[in-house]
């Protein structure tokens, strides 16, 4: 039998919950057949693709190699949930009242996930040896991210990015582009 995204157990006709969200990445970590043909690892960047999305749900699948990292961002309206196919992501949540290159932080490893809501800014970097791959459910669906900078003096910067953009830590360049001139470095974290 041949499955599809149908397959996957999951409400119709509104939006989902956290649980649903991680019950739903979990399903698609499980169901290789529904996304093996997009892996793919490039040492230069994460590449990724889409595997569903409708008014309520978006599915995606991404690829990590090492350093790759989205930079700290938040998902505007959505929430999501990232379950772990292979490898190891760290996702940092950004704190008040602790420096900034000492984040909240967990490794999710081959078989667990974690969730997020809408209200949360985080980063998520591979960890480990090995290449990663994630399964990414979002509800309702991304249209579109905030990405975040710190300025020299401390002062936090969000950017309105499309969710078709790659999120990953802007370059000077950009952050010209999406409105500030004045960025020089981003929030790291340890490596
Ligand atoms: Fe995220």
């Amino acid at each position: 039998m041949t499955l599809s995204h149908e397959d996957i157990a999951r409400p119709h006709g509104r939006d989902l919950t956290d649980g649903e969200l991680v019950a739903v990445a979990t399903q698609f970590a499980a169901q290789p057949e529904l996304w093996a043909e997009h892996v793919c690892h490039d040492p230069d960047r994460r590449t990724y693709a889409q595997l569903l999305r409708d008014r309520h749900l978006d599915v995606w699948v991404l690829c990590w190699s090492r350093d790759h990292d989205t930079g700290f961002h938040d998902h505007d309206l959505s929430a999501g949930a990232v379950a772990v196919v292979a490898g190891s992501v760290r996702e940092d949540r950004l704190a008040l009242g602790r420096p900034v290159e000492e984040p909240l932080s967990r490794i999710a490893s081959a078989g667990t996930a974690f969730s997020f809501t809408a209200s949360d800014i985080h980063r998520v970097l591979h960890a480990g040896e090995g290449p990663a791959v994630t399964i990414h459910a979002y509800s309702p669906p991304l249209v579109r991210m905030g990405s975040y900078t710190v300025e020299p003096n401390g002062r936090l910067l969000r950017h309105t990015v499309s969710y078709e953009d790659e999120l990953r830590q802007l370059e000077p360049a950009e952050v010209t582009r999406y409105g500030s001139a004045r960025w020089q470095t981003t929030a790291a974290a340890p490596s």
